[in-house]
């Protein structure tokens, strides 16, 4: 989710307005997308990188992601939608942790779309982390390095529990990835959409789903 601040920009707004009417296109992709069924979402809502914003700025996001998952209790639950989180959650200031444990009982036993938060989130670190698990289970004796394999990689990332997404999307018409996802998007298809993350709405969702439907997914075949 990218563009909120330049959103705000242009209108003479401070960034955290941008901030704020990007929340309005969170509901609006998520309702979407639940609607359509979509089985995983996964929103890059805060980077491992993003603690080097300024103070304020960061505490702004702090307070509107507690907001968020606050509010959003009811609609995710009307619409049959678990909330997870993925990332260094430790990072996250106490009642933001709080109360994403407080969202995420609420809406453990709906079995709708999945609805991934990636929260302080950095993909390198990820990796690193698994393969420090994989390393410290060569030592312990419980595997042996012949035993490290993809699967095994892959079922010690904090997605563990997730497929492989399918599609990438990347707002604001930036071409990165951002440490976003790295082992796991190895097959995805990227859409670039031009609109900025606040103007992100249901329309332009639907839109970078119909070009993925235009894909040939070859998977290194032919
Ligand atoms: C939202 O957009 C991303 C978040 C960290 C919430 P940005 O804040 O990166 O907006 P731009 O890139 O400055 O426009
Ligand atoms: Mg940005």
């Amino acid at each position: 989710m990218d563009g909120n601040g330049r959103w705000a920009k242009e209108r003479g707004l401070p960034r955290i307005e941008g901030h704020r009417q990007g929340v309005e296109s969170v509901r609006d992709v998520v309702r979407t997308a639940g609607k359509i069924g979509v089985g995983y979402l996964t929103l890059y809502a805060f980077s491992a990188e993003n603690w080097s914003r300024p103070r304020l700025e960061v505490s702004a996001l702090m307070r509107l992601l507690e907001k968020y998952l606050h509010d959003e209790i009811d609609e995710l639950n009307e619409n049959n939608v678990r909330l997870e989180a993925i990332g260094c959650l430790k990072d996250l200031p106490e009642r933001v942790q709080k109360q994403l444990q407080k969202t995420r009982q609420a809406t453990a036993q709906n079995d709708g779309m999945v609805l991934v938060l990636a929260l302080s989130y950095g993909s390198r670190r990820e990796i690193t982390d698994a393969v420090r698990d994989c390393a410290r289970l060569v030592k312990e004796g419980k595997i042996a390095v012949s035993d490290i394999n993809e699967t095994l990689i892959s079922n010690h990332l904090y997605t563990h529990s997730y497929p492989d997404p399918d599609l990438l999307i990347r707002t604001s018409g930036e071409m990165r990835i951002s440490n976003f996802l790295l082992w796991q998007i190895s097959y995805a298809e990227l859409v670039v959409a031009p609109a900025l993350w606040p103007d992100f709405r249901k329309d332009q969702f639907l839109g970078a789903i119909s070009e993925y439907g235009r894909r040939d997914r070859r998977f290194g075949g032919i």
